[in-house]
């Protein structure tokens, strides 16, 4: 197979942009069979230094201030979008309508209307696109998927997902972009509850109904300095203001394929600090699994299990992947590395010119649950879940 290069410009160079940057240079180092070689061609940043230091870091061949150098430069295939998601509607509509390949971070669009614009606006233009529900890739969460898939666990019965955080548990943490309605849309709806759904559906199918409800538990917060620290800076003087999204939300969901399921979202809990996961159940067993023990798993197998307990399995290179990054089994996998897979299956995808999996489409599945949890906030019944005009 002749090496295939990838031109690749990412916009945004804040922590998801560099994680991104890292994750294509990992490609040919992890994955040297697929000779993919991505190319660093030029990332933006609006901040210059922040695209100056990511250009010498990562070994870019330009760097810019502007993000529309990115979608006008002839070398590049791939445009990365890392940046806020106020901005994801512009940029990616953008990018598509320049006939580039297209990842973008999740939950892509602010609210369910602008995910579905840009979906729509990818499919008319016909490339490939991408989106960065990294949670799939563990090992661990794809060989979930096989023991559902082969009938391990027997018929499916209910499902809880959950994805808690305390990046802003602090009240003296910033009002980053994260926690401002204009700036991020969706509060725990959209940050994490992307990738809890997502979850939920690779694994055990569509949702068809929920029911939801939200709170924002921390009203007011610092104010935060623009180009300076993350979501996790604290500031405990100066001046403060209202936040404008949901800290918290929860719902009860139903699959389409009978399956009773819940999930649940905070990003100001105390405890958990990365905890996205699940219970699964089924007629013959059940698997629980979480990020903050990434490589291993629980697993309880009615017919194995006298004891009736659930077993610990560590993860290793008999698992999907694994053996990519290390060969012995309890010799773990870290975020970066999901990241490394996750721009893998992209290349992969871009190609063979095959859209993959999860695309614009799998966003778009999400972006419906999201509206049908927040039309549940203010009906207070059940939603079902139907296409985003
Ligand atoms: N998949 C995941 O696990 C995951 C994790 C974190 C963030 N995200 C998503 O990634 C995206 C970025 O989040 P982040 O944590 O990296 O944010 P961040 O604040 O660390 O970085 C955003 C960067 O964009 C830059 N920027 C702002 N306006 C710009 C413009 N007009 N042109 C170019 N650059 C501009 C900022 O200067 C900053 O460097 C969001 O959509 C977020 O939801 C995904």
């Amino acid at each position: 197979m002749a090496t295939r290069k990838i031109g690749i410009g990412i916009i945004g160079m804040g922590w998801m942009g560099t994680v991104h940057s890292r994750a294509y240079r990992a490609i040919p180092d992890r994955f040297p069979a697929c000779d993919i070689v991505p190319e660093l061609i030029i990332c933006a940043d609006e901040q210059e230094a922040r695209a100056e230091k990511a250009r010498k870091r990562f070994g870019f061949a330009e760097c810019t201030t502007d993000w529309r150098q990115v979608l006008s430069h002839p070398e590049v295939d791939v445009v990365n979008i890392a940046t806020p998601n106020h901005l994801h509607l512009e940029q990616a509509t953008a990018a598509v309508a320049a006939g580039k390949h297209v990842l973008c971070e999740k939950p892509v669009g602010r609210n369910p209307e602008e995910t579905a614009a840009i979906a729509h606006a990818a499919e008319k233009a016909g490339v490939i696109t991408w989106v960065g529900f990294n949670y799939r890739w563990p090992p661990a969460v794809q060989r979930t998927l096989e023991l559902i898939q082969d009938g391990t666990l027997g018929q499916l019965t209910h499902y809880r997902g959950w994805f808690l955080v305390g990046y802003a548990s602090d009240p003296y943490s910033v009002l980053s972009w994260r926690l401002q309605e204009d700036l991020a849309g969706m509060g725990a709806l959209g940050d994490l509850m992307s990738h809890a759904a997502d979850m939920a559906m690779m694994l055990v199918g569509p949702i068809t109904r929920v029911i939801g409800q939200r709170e924002t538990f921390i009203k007011e917060r610092p104010v935060a300095t623009p180009g300076q620290g993350d979501h996790y800076t604290t500031n405990k003087d100066g001046p403060t203001a209202p936040v404008t999204n949901e800290d918290y939300v929860s719902a009860l969901v139903r699959f389409q394929n009978g399956v009773h399921g819940t999930l649940e979202t905070c990003r100001v809990i105390q405890g958990p600090q990365s905890e996205i996961g699940f219970s699964i159940h089924g007629t013959k067993g059940s698997i629980r699994w979480d990020f903050e023990r990434m490589n291993e798993f629980e697993l309880y197998l009615a017919k194995d299990e006298p004891e009736r307990g659930y077993r610990r399995v560590m993860t290793g290179p008999q698992h999907p992947l694994h053996a990519h990054f290390s060969p012995g089994a309890g010799i773990g996998l870290g975020y970066d590395d999901l990241k490394a897979i996750e721009a893998f299956h992209f290349m992969q995808s871009v190609a063979r010119g095959e859209q993959g999996e999860p695309g614009f489409e799998q966003v778009l599945a999400v972006a419906e649950v999201q509206s049908a949890i927040k039309r549940s906030w203010a009906s207070e019944s059940w939603e079902h879940i139907k296409p985003i005009d």
